[in-house]
């Protein structure tokens, strides 16, 4: 294999045009971009244009017959597996954005595909790139919140109705504000805390807007993790963008980790620590004083999506698994299903494990 892995991109006019491409094209070291596909020609060929790409097209076996080592699948969920079985069958390894389908059965069959090809798979859950939430992950990992009692991850949108859009249409999303944006923040609590959601609970509701199908444009999730931690997973198309905060909070029995836009697609936020195990005992004056110990961190963030380009190339070219593995999806699929279940039959259910 030449020394930068050659992709291919399938599905270039969204995600792709807008985060993954531009931070290939400016940052990615280990890679090179030689060929983009939409079913849209005319976005390949701007595409194509815009960022000097050689090649473009319409067609997935067109782009796979190309001289590449691997593809970015960034298409709507329900043609995931058939493309990433397609991508598979000719030889590529592949990334896939999230969700990773829409069954477990649909993973099997990517697993079984990727296995018989001898090729890697990688899930694009980019936000596992974010420097603070890498921070909240080691100070958690090392044990500087004690013992985890609550994680919470928010992340909306305004998210009004607009034809055609593939979201808005059950048949191809198969979920609303969950399944877009909620898996993302399901994988970031699980990912900080190293615990799997074991059991699942909430509400969902079509609440403000008209959508052409039925999908939730309000999500709030109530989670446990193995770990005995609780979860608040919440996630709204039906909030102004001006407002999100698209909150991460982290609180165990030695203290607090409060983020704020850590969850979402840029690579920057704001995140305090306010560690400080209780050593008076039972305090039933109850004074506090939360600012002496808040400690802010200024970090400096790097594009999320073109990291996601790198650490797969390097998987690529090393031989080596990918932090985030079929196995990883498998279980991302199945907390959505306990979920969809827990608010169909209104009760806790457990995640298959
Ligand atoms: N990780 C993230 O931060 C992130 C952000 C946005 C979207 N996504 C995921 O990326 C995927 C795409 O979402 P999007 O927002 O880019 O959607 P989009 O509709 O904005 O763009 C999708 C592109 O794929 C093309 N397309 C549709 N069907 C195709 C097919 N069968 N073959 C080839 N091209 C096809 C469309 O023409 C379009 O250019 C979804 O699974 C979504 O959940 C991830």
């Amino acid at each position: 294999m030449s020394e930068k892995v050659r992709w291919g991109v399938i599905g270039c006019g969204g995600i792709a045009y807008r985060r993954t491409i531009p931070e290939f094209v400016k940052m990615a070291s280990k890679a090179e971009l030689v060929s983009v596909m939409d079913i849209n020609k005319a976005c390949a060929h701007k595409v194509a244009e815009e960022f000097g790409i050689a090649h473009f097209c319409d067609n997935e076996s067109e782009l796979l017959s190309q001289d590449i080592d691997a593809v970015y699948i960034a298409t709507p969920q329900n043609v995931h597996c058939r493309q990433a079985v397609q991508a598979a069958n000719a030889g590529k390894h592949i990334l896939c954005e999230k969700p990773i389908a829409i069954t477990a059965q649909e993973v099997d069959e990517i697993e079984q595909a990727c296995s018989k090809a001898g090729v890697q798979f990688m899930l694009g859950f980019c936000m596992r790139n974010n420097v603070y939430n890498r921070k909240a992950r080691e100070l958690v990992q090392s044990g500087a919140l004690g013992q985890m009692v609550m994680g919470r991850a928010q992340l909306t949108c305004w998210y009004p109705p607009i034809e055609g859009a593939w979201r808005q249409d059950v048949n191809i999303s198969h979920g609303g504000a969950l399944l877009d944006m909620g898996t993302h923040c399901l994988d970031i609590l699980e990912w900080i805390m190293d615990s799997p959601i074991v059991e699942v609970t909430g509400f969902q509701d079509l609440m403000t807007h008209d959508y052409a199908t039925k999908i939730e444009d309000a999500s709030t999730i109530v989670a446990r993790f193995a770990n005995g931690a609780h979860g608040v997973i919440d996630n709204y198309f039906n909030l102004p963008d001006a407002a999100a905060q698209n909150a991460l909070e982290l609180h165990g029995t030695k203290g607090s980790i409060i983020g704020q836009g850590t969850i979402g697609q840029d690579p920057t936020g704001k995140m305090f620590s306010i560690l400080q195990e209780q050593e008076t005992g039972y305090n039933a004056d109850q004074v506090r004083n939360v600012d002496v110990k808040r400690q802010e961190y200024q970090l400096e963030g790097i594009g999320l999506y073109g990291q996601m380009i790198d650490q797969f190339s390097e998987c690529v070219t090393e031989g080596t698994t990918p932090p985030i593995t079929l196995a990883d999806g498998r279980h991302s699929v199945r907390v959505v299903d306990a979920i969809y279940q827990a608010i169909r039959e209104k009760r806790v259910v457990s995640v298959e494990s």
